[in-house]
């Protein structure tokens, strides 16, 4: 049995920009997004099943602002710990204003690189400059800031520097992941990184983590023996399971509220509309299966690097191959 404690609910499909690399692939909002009540209502049924924290993000949730503003006010009515993703495009005064007086816990903005990059890759001009904007405004207003940021292959020379741009913004953590080829992103192989994309942002950041006294996190399902040489593989290689929480303690629910083991999947395991949140996680057969694998293919089970790795992300092994237990695309160690 695993408890749900880390909800991504997509509050809405729409979003102002189109980043080609997005895994929800943000367009127009979907006809049939849940409304306030049924919002309500879910987030009643997930505190109930032990849920300890709700992000609210897309899309971009302030597309459709007075939805999410309405809804962090219910949150923060309930007690509910909840933080809101955006792209910092549309944030105002009074937006911070109205996430602090409901205890939002944090607002994070995403950047892909310095000026440059992140306009040409959000296809916005003015978006790097919005989204530093959306970072001082939500600072002033007492929030807790963070940022994030996407490692592709346009941008991982770019990471260093950024930190440096947005550490003194007051920011308390700076999340790094990995481009992962799912949504829109299937379609731009181009930006998978490469060996020596980790080297230069993952690698180098390992390295000046402890100058900055704040929360430097990377998500890095695979390649965590380049930057880490502590830890040694041991050569049994022995597979016990997949270490990643999608599936096991974390759940996406969609705007329309499907939910799936995590937001890098595109299909739905069932939707809160038709069942409760708790019967599909305790009883949805794929996801049986995900928390259960017993073994991945031939090329990562022969792998010295298995016992570190554990084969990578199962989402993008799964949305580029249709099998649970494929070697990650973004395996650099294979073709
Ligand atoms: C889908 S967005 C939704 C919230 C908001 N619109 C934003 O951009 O922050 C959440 C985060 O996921 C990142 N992201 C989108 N597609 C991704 C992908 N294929 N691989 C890794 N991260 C991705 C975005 O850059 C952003 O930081
Ligand atoms: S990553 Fe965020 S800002 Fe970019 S298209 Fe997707 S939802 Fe919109
Ligand atoms: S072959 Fe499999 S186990 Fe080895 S590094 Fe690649 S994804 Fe990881």
């Amino acid at each position: 049995m695993w408890p749900i404690r880390d909800v991504r609910y997509q509050v809405t499909h729409a979003c102002d920009l189109h980043c080609p690399h997005c895994f929800a692939k943000a367009d127009k909002p979907l006809p049939d997004e849940l409304t306030l009540e049924e919002a309500k209502a879910m987030v009643l049924d997930l505190k109930e099943s032990g849920m300890r924290m709700i992000t609210l993000t897309g899309g971009e949730p302030l597309c459709r602002e007075e939805f999410t503003l309405d809804l962090a006010s219910f949150l923060g009515e309930q007690g509910i710990r909840y933080r809101v993703f955006t792209n910092g495009f549309r944030m105002t005064e009074e937006i911070a204003s109205r996430l602090k007086k409901s205890d939002a816990y944090e607002v994070q903005v995403s950047f892909d690189g310095l000026r440059e990059t992140h306009d040409a890759f959000r296809g916005a001009q003015g978006s790097f400059d919005k989204a530093i904007r959306a970072l001082e405004i939500a600072r002033d207003a007492g929030l807790r800031t963070t940022v994030r940021v996407t490692v592709t292959r346009r941008n991982s020379e770019e990471i260093l520097d950024l930190l440096d741009i947005v550490y003194p913004l007051g920011i308390s953590a700076f999340r790094v992941r990995p481009f992962v080829p799912v949504g829109r992103g299937k379609e731009h192989k181009e930006f998978i990184p490469e060996r020596e994309d980790f080297e230069n942002s993952f690698v180098r950041l390992a390295k000046v983590k402890e100058r900055y006294p704040i929360q430097i996190t990377f998500i890095v399902p695979h390649f965590t023996f380049v930057f880490d040489s502590s830890r040694k593989y041991d050569s049994e290689r022995e597979f016990d399971g997949i270490p990643c929480v999608c599936g096991k303690t974390l759940a996406a629910i969609t705007p329309d509220g499907g939910v799936r083991p995590c937001g890098y999947f595109s299909s739905d395991l069932g939707n809160v509309r038709e069942m409760k949140f708790s019967e599909i996680w305790e009883n949805n057969e794929f996801l049986q299966r995900m928390r259960n694998l017993e073994r991945l293919e031939d090329k990562c089970m022969e792998c010295e690097f298995l016992s570190l790795c554990r084969g990578g992300c199962r989402a993008s092994a799964y949305e580029n191959t249709g099998r649970l237990d494929a070697t990650d695309p973004l395996c650099p160690l294979v073709d």
